[in-house]
Parts: C-alpha cells; sequence; structure tokens
C-alpha cells in the first residue's frame, strides 16, 4: 500500500497571478519524481466543467452559486481528489473550499455558517495539506485583469467586492497558519517562483 498523497491548493483574488505559478509547481514537482493530478475547482469532472460554464456566465442568486460551486466540489472530491489520494497520487488544485468562503461568504455575504455545513456534507475528512495564497491589492489585480480576455461574473466585480475577498482569505491564513502560506502576488513572478520553490523545499 503506498502513502496517501498530498493535498495543495492555490488560492488568491482574480488576478493575483495563481495561475501562471501552477505549471512551475507541477513541474517541480515532477522533478522529485511525484506522480501528480493537476486539477481545478469549479471544474475537474465533466460535471463539475459544465456547471463552472453557468456559475461563470449566468446570472444567478447567491445561494444558488454557493450550492453549484459545491455541487461541483462534491462530484470532484468523489470522482477525482479522494481516489487520487488513497492511490499516493498528489493533487494540485487551483481553488477548493478556501475560495468558497473567501467569495461566496466574504464576496456575497452568504453566512459563514451556511459554507460550513455545506463544507461538512461534502468534505467532511478532507482538507488542503498546503494552500498558497497569493496575495495583492484588488488594484493591481485589476489592472492585470483588463488586460486580459473578457471578464466573467466574478472578474467583472467591483474593487470593494475583492476587498472583501482578499480579507477573508488573509483572515483564514491567519486562522490555519499550519497549511497556509501567503505569497506576495505583487512581485515580479521569478521573485514569486522563488518564494514557492523555497516552501515547497521546506515542505517536503
Ligand atoms: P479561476 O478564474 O481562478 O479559475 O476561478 C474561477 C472563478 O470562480 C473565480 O472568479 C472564483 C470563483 N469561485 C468562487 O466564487 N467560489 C468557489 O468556491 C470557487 C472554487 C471559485
Amino acid at each position: 500500500m503506498s502513502a496517501r498523497g498530498r493535498f495543495i491548493t492555490f488560492e488568491g483574488i482574480d488576478g493575483a497571478g495563481k495561475s501562471t505559478q501552477i505549471d512551475f509547481v507541477a513541474t517541480r514537482l515532477r522533478e522529485r519524481g511525484i506522480d501528480i493530478v493537476v486539477t481545478r475547482e469549479p471544474g475537474g469532472t465533466e460535471i463539475g466543467e459544465a456547471l463552472r460554464e453557468l456559475v461563470l456566465r449566468q446570472p444567478m442568486s447567491a445561494r444558488t452559486e454557493t450550492l453549484l460551486v459545491f455541487a461541483a466540489r462534491a462530484q470532484h472530491v468523489e470522482q477525482v481528489i479522494a481516489p487520487a489520494l488513497v492511490a499516493g497520487r498528489w493533487i494540485v488544485c487551483d481553488r477548493f473550499t478556501d475560495a468558497t468562503y473567501a467569495y461566496q461568504s466574504g464576496g456575497r455575504g452568504v453566512p459563514e455558517a451556511a459554507v460550513a455545513a455545506l463544507e461538512r456534507w461534502v468534505h467532511p475528512d478532507l482538507q488542503p495539506d498546503l494552500t498558497f495564497l497569493f496575495d495583492v491589492a484588488p488594484d493591481v489585480a485589476a489592472q492585470r485583469l483588463s488586460a486580459a480576455r473578457a471578464a466573467d461574473r466574478f472578474e467583472a466585480e467591483q474593487r470593494d467586492f475583492f476587498a472583501r475577498v482578499r480579507a477573508v482569505y488573509l483572515e483564514r491564513a491567519r486562522r490555519f497558519p499550519a497549511r497556509f502560506v501567503v505569497l506576495d502576488g505583487t512581485q515580479p513572478p521569478e521573485a514569486v517562483r522563488a518564494q514557492l520553490g523555497e516552501a515547497l523545499d521546506r515542505w517536503r
């Protein structure tokens, strides 16, 4: 029997620069001979990707949005994450439940207790082992986003929405210091990569 794999997640407000760094982490882990699965939320399964399209494009209530991200997560945990971890593979996941606390509770005002109840139902025994939080001020993130493609429902939100999302992320990083590594996303990508590499080496 192989040992359980590790579960690594990436978080941050839109435009924080996390996506460009996920490839770097994946490459670094593969170089160490680790068998990894790179995936994302909402998404990671056929149902999850279909739900992602709805969540990113269709106007809906905050409650519906919360239920749909957890519906996608339920399928993702059962079909992809849990089996991989049991098989000893590592998961590198672009966002997980911290994003629901930050976006749906912090950003949209859904009660934290509602998110916590869904979390207990959908993944009672599963938490990330390591979470990289890419932290940037909403102004910096907005400048990066405006240069990119057409905005989805979240990217189109105002600065104060992202300020609330960021505040919840930072609060969770303080509350769970054993698994969070906060990275300064305003630094150039090479500097962020160096911080990531050090954190991964410390953690091995
Ligand atoms: P991405 O652009 O980083 O792939 O994330 C997609 C969007 O989905 C992003 O704007 C954050 C949002 N999101 C939530 O609002 N709640 C969640 O639980 C997750 C996983 C993502």
